[in-house]
């Protein structure tokens, strides 16, 4: 087994140019000799199958393996006492833990064990609920082991977004805890797993991981301690062999219709491009402490704090907490704590923080960071600078790094130090990444100094393969739009040096402090009200969220005030998706501004929203004209 990866990392702009260009010559060749760095318990046939119209897309056709013999087993070897998770707890007065390459061998192994014996079995799916606690990992990584597909749900959720997804999926376990520590909150989980079970039907164990020691329910018949699980297991557990396209987890995100949609990725694939692009973007070298402050449960989670760091034998710090708690120096703190190589994050942290002035920043050293990044949402210019000039200190590169749940990992990114920066722009695609901007004809536009719809023109190994039982979705969402081409619903500029600025959504999904929420599943939730006619969310600049949420809603008044009904509605939406989902402003109007032929005219109402009421642009087809006067004057 080879013990180290070592020929995948580009070090110069020159060789990124250089592999840029073979990477688009010979994309075969080019991923099948990074593919060749891992471990494999059989090589593949063919590097890659796909055609866009279907879609099919397979790499490393028939390769087996399994990705935890690449992120324990191999470094077994070489690094068993290099740490491999750090964590730090919500409290900072509680103590950390550190484990080890080998530590997470071990637990990982014994977890399996445990799950197998609660009759989990290659294929099921198994939904992870938990805090930021190093067992959200293992349990990834467990479930990888034995070949079960994980599906984390971000704890934030409500029990209703919970249960769609066990039933999406239906799950056969779920692991959980009693409740997570959150700044100085307790958040009651293991409640929200048991009003979700009332409305599920295919779950059968669940395995509750004790963090807080509150008070739980409990059913025998269902319910399980985590240290009783793996109470006698044994610390070994056989890989299970995985073919290249098995699936390795659904992960759920918000789309502009309906219901969130399970996005599926795959083992192979998506092995060679998390760790590719983490070496490549973060330049990380043996001995960093690298440090991504995303939550497990959002893809960011997944590729930069589990896998990515892990299959490349980093030392990957987790941390339980906010923020701003105790106080706004938290993330500086921890920084210099562990003395932090490489930290990435959320623009939205960053504008919070930098509304709390440079006191909290000025307590602790920061110059352990040599790289600092970004991800999630565009980061407006002021936001850069700040963390340019006050958390990089002028000498850190910033990787703004673009991508998407169903990308799989990064995709247009500085990679540090190596490409130049410009603040605000995402700057190249990495190597086997070949971008195309459309207009909304699908008209390619070609050369630079152009703007329009972000396309992807050629397949890369960590894609989504489809949604979760529903194929016709995924080729209706993403492959339809423009023929031929991965459409990712994004707008962006590529300015004259061919650098590329995500301009931000341009269909109905809106990003609310980097977190992706269709309007018309807030919608759906807000006419849940009996006392609501009808809806229309759009969204809005915010200074710290990046957007917010503003929801137009037609009600009946004459039994509450209004303020009492905006109340209801954001406590409804919080119970049906969760607090996240929750509208910024509600606005009680008379009428929505609709076409002749009924369809709502979003554009207007984004303008009111943003303030900008003086050109609505063509209005001819719109019904009633009066309503759009009555909703400016009523503007929240
Ligand atoms: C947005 C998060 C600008 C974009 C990894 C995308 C960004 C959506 C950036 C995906 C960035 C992500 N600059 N916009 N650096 N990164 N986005 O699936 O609109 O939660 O389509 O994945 O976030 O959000 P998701």
């Amino acid at each position: 087994m080879k013990n180290q990866i070592t020929t995948m990392k580009i070090q110069t702009l020159s060789g990124y140019i250089h592999e840029y260009q073979k990477s688009i010559i010979n994309p075969e060749q080019f991923w099948s000799r990074i593919a060749d760095e891992f471990y494999w318990k059989k090589p593949w046939s063919k590097t890659l199958k796909w055609n866009f119209d279907e879609p099919k897309i397979e790499w490393f056709v028939d390769g087996k393996l399994n990705i935890t013999e690449n992120i324990l087993d191999r470094h077994l070897y070489t690094m068993k006492d290099k740490p491999a998770i750090i964590w730090e707890p919500n409290d900072p007065k509680e103590d950390n833990r550190v484990l080890t390459y080998k530590d997470l061998y071990e637990q990982v192994c014994q977890f399996s064990n445990a799950m197998k014996a609660q009759g989990v079995e290659k294929g099921d799916r198994v939904i992870i609920y938990m805090p930021m606690v190093p067992e959200a990992a293992i349990a990834m990584l467990a479930c990888a082991r034995i070949g079960a597909v994980h599906s984390v749900v971000f704890a934030g959720f409500s029990s209703s977004s919970l249960a769609d997804r066990i039933d999406d999926c239906k799950a056969k376990m779920v692991l959980t805890s009693d409740g997570n520590f959150r700044g100085t909150k307790k958040i009651p989980v293991k409640d929200v797993v048991d009003e979700a079970l009332e409305k599920t039907s295919s779950v059968e164990k669940v395995i509750v991981y004790k963090r807080t020691e509150q008070e739980v329910k409990w059913n025998d018949n269902v319910d399980l301690w985590w240290h009783d699980a793996i109470d006698g297991q044994s610390k070994e557990c056989e890989a299970e062999e995985m073919d290249a396209e098995d699936l390795l987890f659904i992960l759920y995100t918000s789309g502009s219709t309906g219901k969130p949609k399970g996005v599926v990725h795959t083992c192979g694939g998506y092995m060679v491009w998390t760790a590719f692009t983490f070496q490549n973007v973060f330049q990380y070298m043996q001995g960093d402490t690298y440090w991504c402050t995303a939550d497990v449960g959002w893809i960011t989670g997944h590729s930069y704090i589990v896998y990515g760091p892990l299959l490349s034998g980093a030392t990957s710090l987790m941390f339980e907490g906010v923020p701003t708690w105790p106080d706004a120096g938290r993330f500086w703190e921890i920084v210099d704590k562990y003395q932090v190589n490489q930290f990435y994050t959320a623009p939205t942290a960053i504008r919070a923080l930098q509304a709390h002035g440079l006191e909290p920043v000025k307590k602790h050293n920061l110059d352990s960071l040599k790289v600092i990044g970004t991800v999630g949402e565009p980061i407006n210019e002021e936001a850069w600078n700040w963390y340019h000039t006050h958390i990089g200190k002028t000498n850190c590169p910033i990787v703004d790094t673009w991508w998407q749940t169903e990308t799989g990992g990064i995709m247009i990114s500085p990679l540090a130090g190596i490409t130049p920066n410009k603040p605000s722009y995402a700057t190249l695609p990495l190597p086997g990444i070949q971008p195309v901007i459309v207009d909304n004809d699908g008209n390619e536009l070609k050369g630079n100094g152009v703007e329009g719809n972000l396309c992807i023109k050629f397949p890369w190994p960590g894609m989504l393969r489809t949604t979760y039982g529903d194929h016709d979705r995924c080729k209706q969402t993403y492959f339809s739009s423009f023929k031929g081409l991965y459409f990712t619903g994004d707008g962006v500029k590529r300015d004259h040096d061919g650098y590329y600025r995500i301009l931000g959504r341009v269909d109905d999904v809106i990003n609310v402090s980097g977190h992706r929420m269709g309007t018309a599943e807030v919608e759906n939730a807000i006419n849940e009200h009996p006392r609501v006619v009808e809806s229309a969310v759009v969204g809005y600049p915010h200074d710290i969220k990046g957007q917010g949420i503003y929801a137009y809603v037609i009600a009946d008044l004459s039994t509450r005030t209004e303020e009492n009904l905006t109340n209801e509605i954001r406590d409804m939406v919080a119970n049906i998706i969760g607090p996240i989902a929750k509208p910024d402003k509600i606005q009680i109007v008379p009428g929505l501004p609709k076409t002749r032929s009924g369809k709502i005219m979003r554009r207007i109402l984004r303008k009111i929203a943003e303030g900008n009421t003086d050109n609505f642009g063509d209005t001819s087809t719109l019904l009633d004209p009066g309503v759009v006067e009555k909703i400016i004057k009523n503007r929240k």
